[in-house]
Order: structure tokens, then C-alpha cells, then sequence
């Protein structure tokens, strides 16, 4: 069987991108692969975060995976920390990469715009190394991601080739998978930058377990345009063609089959908020329900651990025996 391997940081609350983008496929994907999904704590200690806060973000981050509906008995869900070999092989493929193929990372440079690149932390450059460390331990052939993952997952590729090409054949060479619609959730207050955890745009973003009542807030509100026309035109018109998307995706549909379905925008929203609701009920109910057993998350992480350690201390050793170390 072919193996799939994502991540999502616990840096904040989950959202309607990480669904769409992401985790709908991780759920499809658990049934035709073996699966390892992954918290990765390590990643979130890139920016500022309050240690407390990270440990109880990665507990509910773990939680809310099992609520979108992994079935841990399918995949294997852990925490990134727990598996040693993650920022081992790391090393290993930070003695692979080189400072300009970093520097192109758009994320890398981002970080760095206006307060420049002097203050900017070793680990958001290293970042993409360590995410390419956590595909190849699990000899991955597939990474369903959102749009924004597509560069580093090509950094990814090109390591675990120049590996290879290196000392022998040891890493499979991953392919990213990216949902045709809905690959990149815009804000829906600023519909021209992603729908984000970081961001500080709540009107913007609607968190996986909002309740009815936020959701149709949140989509009323949402930033369209004042010509009226219902065309889907992402350059043109930003704001509607995300609620299209986002329309089209619920309801599996094609955005352009939705726009011809209406004339207003108003009666968009309507059933846009309304299909919203109903795609997240059941992730909301399942995390309710996990709420009231804690203890089963534990159990699930403490499993998931020992079983993706017992995969990456493999081919960690094979890598580490390859370029020369004792082991
Ligand atoms: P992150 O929240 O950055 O850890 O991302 C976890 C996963 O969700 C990654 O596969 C991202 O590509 C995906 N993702 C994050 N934000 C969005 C978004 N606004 N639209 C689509 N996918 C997203
Ligand atoms: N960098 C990814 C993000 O911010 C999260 C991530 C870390 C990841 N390691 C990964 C995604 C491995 C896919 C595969 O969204």
C-alpha cells in the first residue's frame, strides 16, 4: 500500500482552510493509504508561542483531527516531538539544502519583509528542512497540502533526490497533492491573503468548530464587490470567487455551475452559510463528544507515537548508516 503523510501546526485554532485544503483529503486518503498525520509542535516554536498554550494547543490539535473524522485505528496520529528522528534527519538534510534554496522559500521571505532578515530566527529558515525531514522518514509517496505547502514541498522532492543521487537510493520522492478547488481559502474580510491561523482577522476566519450562529455571521459579512455581477473570476473579483469556491466545495459542485445558479449575492450567502453548517456539524459534534473523554486522545497519541517511531527509526538508521555516521 502506498503512504500518505501530512502535518498541521498547533499554533492556533483550526479553520475552514485547513479543512478544505487539507484535512478532507487526509480523511479520503486513510482509506487507500497508509496514512500518518502529525502535529508538529517543532514547527510552531518557528514563531513567539506561550509553552503553555503550544502543549494545550497540540492536546486539542490532536482532538480535532480525530473530530474531522481520522479514525486512529486507520491512520497513524502523533505528535512530532515524540519521534526522535525528526529533527535527526533534519540535521542530515540541512547538510543537503543550501542557503539559496532557502532563501526563495516565499514564506522565508515574507517573514523577513520590513523588519528585514537580520532578526528573523534560524528555525524559520530551517523550516522547510525539517518538513521535508517528516515526509521522507515515512518514505511518503503522497502529501496532500494546500496551495501554499506546493514550494516546500518541491524543496522536499529535490532533497530526498539529491540524497539519492548521493548515497544510494533511500528516500521515496513525494508528490503533493493539492485539491483542484479550494486549495487556497482567502479571508473573508481580506480576500486577498489566506484565510490564516496567525492572522488577526476573527471576522475573516471561520475556526472548524464555530457554532451556526458565528458561521452565518461571518459569511454575511464577508468582503464582495460592488458591481453585482456573479462571475467567477478569482483575479477579478477575489471576494465572491472565494464564496463560489467555497460553495462549490461544499456542496461538490464546480464554481463556475454555482455562479450560474445565482443572480444575488445575498441569496448566495444565504446557502453558502447554510452548507457551511452543515459540511461542519459533524466535525463539531465528534469533538464535543471527545471532549468529555480526554483520556482517549492520550491513548491515541501514545499509539500513534510508538507506531511512526517504529517506521522513521528505519530509515533514519539506513540514512544515517548511508552518509558515513557509527549508529
Ligand atoms: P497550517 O495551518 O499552516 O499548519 O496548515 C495545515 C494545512 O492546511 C496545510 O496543508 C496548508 O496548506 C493547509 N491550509 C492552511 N491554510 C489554508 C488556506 N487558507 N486554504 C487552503 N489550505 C490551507
Ligand atoms: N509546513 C506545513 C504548514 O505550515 C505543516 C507541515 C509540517 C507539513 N510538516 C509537514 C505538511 C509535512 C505536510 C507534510 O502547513
Amino acid at each position: 500500500m502506498q503512504r500518505v503523510f501530512s502535518g498541521v501546526q498547533p499554533s492556533g485554532d483550526f479553520h475552514l482552510g485547513n479543512y478544505i485544503g487539507a484535512f478532507r483529503q487526509w480523511v479520503a486518503d486513510q482509506e487507500s493509504h497508509e496514512a500518518f498525520y502529525c502535529v508538529v509542535d517543532l514547527h510552531a516554536l518557528t514563531e513567539e508561542i506561550d509553552p503553555a498554550y503550544l502543549r494545550q494547543k497540540t492536546f486539542e490539535a490532536a482532538r480535532n483531527l480525530l473530530a474531522v473524522g481520522l479514525d486512529p485505528e486507520v491512520s497513524t496520529i502523533f505528535v512530532q516531538s515524540q519521534v526522535p528522528e525528526h529533527p535527526r534527519l533534519t540535521w542530515l538534510l540541512e547538510c543537503t539544502a543550501t542557503m539559496g534554496e532557502l532563501r526563495r522559500m516565499t514564506q522565508f521571505k515574507a517573514k523577513g519583509e520590513g523588519r528585514g532578515q537580520e532578526g528573523v530566527r534560524v528555525g524559520v529558515f530551517a523550516y522547510p528542512v525539517l518538513m521535508a525531514a517528516d515526509i521522507l522518514l515515512y518514505q511518503a509517496n503522497r502529501v496532500p497540502v494546500g496551495d501554499d505547502q506546493r514550494q516546500h514541498l518541491e524543496l522536499a522532492r529535490e532533497l530526498a533526490q539529491r540524497f539519492n543521487n548521493r548515497y544510494g537510493e533511500l528516500f521515496v520522492v513525494p508528490e503533493a497533492a493539492v485539491p483542484a478547488v479550494g486549495a487556497r481559502v482567502m479571508d473573508l474580510q481580506h480576500p486577498g491573503r489566506k484565510m490564516s491561523k496567525s492572522v488577526e482577522s476573527p471576522l475573516g476566519t471561520i475556526a472548524m468548530l464555530d457554532d451556526p450562529g458565528e458561521i452565518e455571521r461571518k459569511v454575511k459579512k464577508a468582503v464582495t464587490d460592488t458591481d453585482g455581477e456573479m462571475r467567477y473570476t478569482p483575479e477579478e473579483k477575489p471576494g465572491l470567487a472565494n464564496l463560489l469556491a467555497l460553495l462549490a466545495v461544499a456542496t461538490g459542485r464546480k464554481p463556475d455551475e454555482v455562479a450560474n445558479h445565482y443572480t444575488r449575492y445575498g441569496d448566495l450567502k444565504r446557502d453558502l452559510a447554510e452548507a457551511l453548517v452543515e459540511m461542519l456539524r459533524p466535525v463539531r459534534e465528534r469533538a464535543a463528544a471527545l471532549g468529555a473523554e480526554p483520556g482517549r486522545v492520550e491513548e491515541v497519541l501514545r499509539a500513534g507515537a510508538e507506531r511512526a517511531h517504529s517506521i522513521a527509526s528505519v530509515t533514519y538508521a539506513r540514512a544515517a548508516e548511508a552518509v558515513g555516521l557509527l549508529g
